[in-house]
């Protein structure tokens, strides 16, 4: 079996794993920029498991496997927002971030879109901008109780970064 990342459509099993996945990035991975609360309130987010699936169900998801167990995943909004992308701490630093997004981004492309946008967390910013997004506006938005921070990010398609 190759050791090479994969990737594969969304199936409504993967949903315990993907919430597992979505709490664990959020839990070690965003702690530089977002405090403990709210850090907690985001992970919270996947509890409720069911709303968590049919809101995956209901875009465009694509899971990242490394010897065909699931790392990440993303997804796209309609023809040219970035929802969700998110990979666990274990396979952090190895591109997977980095095959979805230029996946999805090839997809909007096929559904007609000529920009994407996607609401980026700090800890993110980052890496959106290496890959040719452009900060547009600073928002504040309520997750659970708690104010968190992000920025909307664009990229014209078809661009080079
Ligand atoms: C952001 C996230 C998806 C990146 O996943 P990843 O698989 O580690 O990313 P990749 O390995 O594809 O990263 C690609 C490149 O971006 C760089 N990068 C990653 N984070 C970065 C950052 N904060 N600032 C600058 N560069 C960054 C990496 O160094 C890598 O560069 P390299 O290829 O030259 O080594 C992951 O850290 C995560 O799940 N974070 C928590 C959840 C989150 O905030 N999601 C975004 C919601 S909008």
């Amino acid at each position: 079996m190759s050791d090479a990342p994969a990737l594969r459509p969304f199936l409504p099993t993967d949903v315990p794993v993907l919430a597992a996945i979505f709490a664990a990035a959020i839990e070690e991975l965003t702690g530089d920029d977002y405090s403990e609360e709210q850090q907690q309130a985001w992970a919270a987010v996947a509890e409720d498991e069911g709303a968590f699936g049919k809101k995956l169900a209901s875009e465009l998801t694509l899971i990242a496997t490394l010897r065909n167990a699931p790392v990440g995943f993303a997804s796209l909004k309609g023809k040219d927002h970035i929802d969700m992308l998110y990979v666990h701490p274990g396979a952090a630093g190895q591109g997977v971030a980095s095959m979805l997004l230029d996946a999805l981004e090839k997809l909007a492309g096929g559904r007609g879109a000529d920009k994407l946008t996607v609401d980026a967390s700090d800890n993110a910013e980052g890496f959106f901008r290496k890959h040719g997004y452009v900060a547009k506006q600073r928002n504040s938005v309520t997750v659970n109780g708690e104010w968190l921070a992000n920025t909307t990010m664009q990229k014209t398609l078809g661009a080079k970064p």
